[in-house]
């Protein structure tokens, strides 16, 4: 009864990590770059719940505003039939990239609807909202003002396209109070902005001051309605940002035990957005603000330029998961750009690090391993202890220790450091021409090494990890089983199809 009463109250005190992408604008397919933006979340969310953590992990699209309206009259739907439609790519890129959300957030969802009505009225209340007159550069791309100093030969700085003149009644957010509280907050914590670099950038904006915020549109059906006034609706980011507390049960139990966000992960386009804008909504809402905004970079095309619908350069991630093993997009992404910064995508560069690592490396080494012990011990690990030398080769820690830093591609790159060590080991002991106990460490080294890489690769490549773990017989396990040593002698190997086949 006592133990049963201890390992509950040890459940409850399990460690929580909340952590969101940013919601993608259904305006058109998927690219590449959400993708990317998924892969990387789903990777630490799996990393969290590989520590034996309790983790929500919140994706989603952001449905509202003038954009997305745009493209639904482009394309003679009705914005809610238009959306509906387009949300089947999102959830299906998901599906075929194994993004192990616990919930896809929508934003025309009647929950967030409502809790985004709530927090309006709340702020309006208060008398952080007050109704005005609106002027100024408006781009309809990212549904963003400018001031004329921002504008560039009169684009918008982010996406080139002309701004227009907008002039009109509005509600405004005094986002100018918060100037100092948002800056306090910057200033006081290293880790709330990451990387530094793009915490010291966001802080020299933040320094010039916060302007009061336009917060709701006079000519933009398509969006929630304003509480107070049903002229108007709410400007699509004050709309969008609230997914990240309506997405988990704002003001609920769900949302007691997850707020604040552990990480909001964004591209670095929205960084003012979900900073100077996210957490001034939050302090007039008297809410935390997220414990850290994670910024990675873009993936560009081939030849190092932004994808473009225009130019015709955008990548389908769909398209690719369907050409190539989901796990080789995956380790591609997670492995070839260091988190945090912009990187290529080419397929000739993933083909080769698929016919490399994935199949030369990793699938070799299983191949190799099952094949031995099916021949030489009648498919059963045989009875002894890792190599020490080959241990060695392993560092958990550093790998601990990068994964704790969101430093993914170097965690990834030192258990590939390790496989690559298993396949040199093999090489140099030559189990094929051994016998007896010398024979039985080699294939007992090699499988219990294979079975720690299954652990530790879980959260990068997930459906490689299985396939692994099937055919040395086991489930796969939490961080707390990767120890050495841990395999049973006599744990029955199945050889199944090859993990990865090589491509020309
Ligand atoms: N809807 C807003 C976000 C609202 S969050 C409350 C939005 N949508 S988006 O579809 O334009 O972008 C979604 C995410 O994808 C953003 O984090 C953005 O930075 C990221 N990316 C867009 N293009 C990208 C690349 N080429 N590469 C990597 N990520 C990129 O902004």
């Amino acid at each position: 009864m006592a133990k049963k009463a201890a390992s509950k109250a040890l459940a409850d005190v399990k460690k929580k990590f909340y952590i969101t992408t940013a919601i993608d604008y259904p305006s058109g397919k998927p690219h590449l770059g959400h993708a990317y933006e998924k892969v990387c979340a789903d990777c630490i969310a799996r990393w969290h719940r590989l520590l034996g953590e309790e983790v929500f992990f919140l994706t989603g699209t952001d449905e509202h505003g003038s954009k997305v309206s745009r493209c639904a009259k482009a394309s003679g739907k009705a914005p809610q039939k238009y959306v509906d439609e387009m949300v089947v790519y999102f959830r299906e890129l998901c599906a075929k990239l194994n993004i192990s959300y616990d919930r896809f957030i929508r934003t025309t969802d009647s929950d967030h609807v409502k809790i985004s009505q709530e927090i309006f009225k709340k702020i309006y209340e208060k008398g952080e909202i007050y109704l005005g007159e609106y002027s100024g550069w408006y781009c309809d791309e990212c549904e963003t003002f400018f001031t004329e100093k921002d504008l560039v030969d009169g684009n918008c700085p982010t996406h080139g396209k002309k701004a227009k003149w907008v002039s009109e009644e509005s509600y405004f957010f005094k986002m100018s109070n918060y100037s100092k509280r948002v800056l306090d907050a910057l200033e006081k914590n290293e880790k709330i902005v990451l990387p530094e670099g793009k915490r010291k950038e966001i802080i020299n904006r933040v320094k010039e001051g916060l302007n009061d915020l336009s917060v709701s549109r006079a000519n933009v059906p398509w969006g929630i309605p304003v509480p107070m006034n049903a002229n108007h609706t709410q400007y699509v980011w004050m709309d969008a940002l609230l997914n990240y507390i309506s997405g988990v049960g704002y003001p609920g139990k769900d949302f007691e035990k997850f707020w604040p966000a552990n990480i909001h992960l964004i591209g670095k386009d929205i960084l003012w957005h979900h900073t100077a804008i996210w957490y001034s909504i939050l302090m007039a809402a008297e809410i935390e603000i997220p414990k850290t905004v994670f910024v990675h970079g873009f993936i560009n095309t081939e030849s190092g330029e932004k994808m473009s619908k225009s130019g015709g350069t955008v990548i389908d991630p769909v398209a690719l998961s369907e050409k190539y093993p989901a796990d080789a997009l995956r380790y591609f992404l997670l492995r070839e750009i260091p988190f945090g910064q912009d990187g290529n995508f080419s397929e000739d560069s993933m083909r080769i690090r698929l016919n490399n690592e994935l199949a030369n490396g990793l699938g070799n080494l299983l191949n190799r391993t099952v094949t031995m012990i099916e021949k030489y011990n009648a498919g059963e690990v045989p009875n002894a202890k890792t190599n020490i030398e080959l241990r060695k080769k392993l560092d958990i820690d550093g790998i601990k220790k990068h994964m704790e830093n969101l430093e993914l591609h170097h965690a990834l790159g030192k258990i590939f450091s390790f496989v690559h060590a298993c396949n040199q080991f093999t090489n140099e002991k030559e189990p094929w021409k051994l016998d007896g106990k010398e024979r039985d460490e080699v294939l007992y080294s090699l499988a219990d090494s294979l079975r720690m890489a299954s652990i530790l690769l879980q959260p990068f490549i997930p459906e490689t990890s299985e396939k692994i773990s099937s055919q040395l017989g086991l489930k796969l396990g939490l961080l707390a089983d990767c120890s050495f040593n841990k395999l049973k002698a006599g744990t029955k190997v199945k050889k199944a199809e090859v993990l990865f086949r090589k491509l020309e």
